[in-house]
């Protein structure tokens, strides 16, 4: 069984026979390293108890919404934040047709909703509601939002029926969640990571940035950590939280952006420059701010250091991994200036992206990508830019040399 070390797991249980089956899949998460947490619905108290599932998790069982005395210890969007995964098991109809419909009436449905974490789900049901088109309808729905399903297995079920809906085993499941991981692929690595703009000072109050929000680069450190990497983020100035699990490293302009890079590349194995690093700054750094005069103002620039062809230029180089931020869509050059720029910096890859589309690129919390080699490309269409860092890791740390 695939290791689930470090990873944390919120276990949902809804209301249903298969319930019972829960306690064993809170020991088999463990066995595999997880820890875990548990929600229940309403229903699923019915069928075992809160203290049963809370004695075997070691942690306290999340019921409602609004608690006051949970929310003090850990609010819906906090744990919605802890999770690594989100597994429904048992997942009833009822909760499957909630979740199609994006519903949010309760806890449980709540956190689907705020996590941006994989959320897989083992239904377990009478064989005819299974079938029901209804049911069905809302699986695929489901699976099209690339919610995974587990199960059900075929066989004789609690009512008597015989048919499909009855939930996987504890452990087939406890090994599929597993699997949702690339589990170890990046372990014994070091990672670093650039994010965010820089800033050039003009004068005391002034500076010259760009779009950047971050959100691309924090997603890829996210992602690298939980693929077991030792990760470094060297920031620019962002509104994000830096990520558990990850060094960051904060600086403002691109010159304090290279040095903290050079300084983080030995031992990296791993280099991927997703900053907006202004090419230029000033020439002349104000010490005064300057008085509003003539009516027109010249300043001067001067070229920033490269920092990944820096990087890529190293004897001992890490595996470097470049974006690159076109006006031009794929029609349009996109593929042939992003290889322009993994030929002239010397790059393994570029991940080209248009930003000239509001809806992607800066700012946004989508992505649509190029992932541009030597050779090949491969388009990655608009999506989630935490689950798009996920792909982009799994890819590259199928690349690297182990
Ligand atoms: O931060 P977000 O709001 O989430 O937006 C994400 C993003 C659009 C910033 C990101 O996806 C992206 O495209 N990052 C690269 C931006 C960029 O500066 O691209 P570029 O084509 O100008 O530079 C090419 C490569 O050289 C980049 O890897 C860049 O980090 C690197 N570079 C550039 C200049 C410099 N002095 N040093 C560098 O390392």
């Amino acid at each position: 069984m695939p290791s689930l070390a470090n990873k944390r797991i919120l276990l949902g249980v809804t209301g249903g026979i298969a319930a019972y089956k829960s306690a064993e899949i809170i020991r088999r998460l463990q066995d595999a390293g997880a820890s875990v947490q548990v929600v229940m619905t309403h229903a699923a108290t019915q069928f075992i108890t809160p203290l049963t599932l809370q004695a075997l998790s070691g942690n306290p069982v999340h019921l409602e919404l609004l608690d006051t005395d949970a929310e003090a210890a850990m609010s819906h969007i906090e744990l919605a934040r802890w999770a690594d995964a989100i597994l429904i098991a048992p997942a009833s109809a009822d909760f499957i047709a909630k979740l199609a419909n994006g519903e949010a009436g309760d806890l449980l449905s709540t956190l689907c909703l705020a996590s941006r974490s994989p959320l897989a789900i083992a239904p377990a049901m009478n064989q005819g509601m299974w079938r029901n088109a209804g049911t069905q309808h809302n699986i695929e729905r489901l699976r099209g939002r690339g919610i995974h399903i587990f199960g059900p297995t075929e066989g004789t079920q609690a009512c008597g029926d015989v048919g499909p809906g009855r939930m996987s085993e504890p452990e087939d499941i406890a090994e599929l969640i597993a699997d949702l991981f690339e589990t170890g692929s990046l372990a014994g690595k070091k990672v670093v990571i650039t994010a965010g703009p820089t800033r050039e000072a003009i004068d005391p109050v002034r500076y010259i940035s760009n779009h950047s929000s971050g959100k691309m680069g924090y997603a890829l450190a996210e992602a690298a950590a939980e693929a077991g990497a030792e990760t470094v983020l060297i920031s620019g100035p962002v509104n994000l939280a830096s990520p558990d699990r990850v060094t960051t490293i904060s600086v403002t302009s691109a010159q304090e952006m290279y040095d903290a890079a050079l300084a983080e590349v030995e031992g990296c194995h791993l280099f991927i420059a997703s900053a907006a690093v202004a090419d230029y700054r000033p020439v002349q750094v104000s010490e005064q701010k300057i008085k509003k005069s003539a009516d027109n103002m010249t300043i001067e620039l001067v070229k920033n250091p490269d920092i990944v062809s820096a990087v890529a230029a190293r004897q001992n180089r890490p595996f470097t991994v470049g974006f690159a931020a076109e006006t031009a869509n794929v029609d349009d050059g996109l593929e042939r200036h992003a290889r322009g720029k993994l030929e002239r910096k010397n790059l393994d890859l570029v991940i080209a992206n248009d930003v000239s589309d509001r809806t992607i690129g800066f700012n946004s919390d989508d992505n649509a990508v190029l992932v541009v080699e030597m050779q090949t490309s491969e388009s990655i269409p608009k999506i989630n830019k935490s689950i798009l860092a996920r792909q982009l890791i799994a890819k590259i740390a199928d690349m690297i040399p182990s």
